[in-house]
């Protein structure tokens, strides 16, 4: 993990900010389970699980919300 992942919540657009709401996300899970091994052999079930899937998209929602209050929702 970089020691400085996350510099900024400012993002230029919308798209990038959701990006990075993603990347928080993995990053949280990859701090959590540090072994790729076991992260590989999770991934395998969760890709299939749609209740896990429902459950990425609202987590990835919450980051979301963060972020686009950070940018001021990409009002100019
Ligand atoms: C792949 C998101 C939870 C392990 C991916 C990919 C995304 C993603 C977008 C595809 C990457 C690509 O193909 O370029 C998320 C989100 C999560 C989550 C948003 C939670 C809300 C987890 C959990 C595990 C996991 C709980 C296991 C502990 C992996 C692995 C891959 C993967 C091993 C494939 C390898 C990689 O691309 O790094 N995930 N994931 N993820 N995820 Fe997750």
């Amino acid at each position: 993990m970089a020691d400085n992942w996350l510099s900024t919540l400012l993002t230029d657009t919308p798209q990038e900010g959701y990006d990075l709401a993603v990347l928080m996300v993995r990053t949280a899970v990859k701090m959590t389970q540090a072994d790729p091994a076991v992260r590989g052999e999770l991934r395998a079930v969760y890709g299939k699980d749609a209740d896990a899937l429902i459950a990425v998209s609202t987590v990835v929602a919450a980051h979301f919300q963060t972020v686009a209050a950070a940018n001021n929702y990409w009002r100019v």
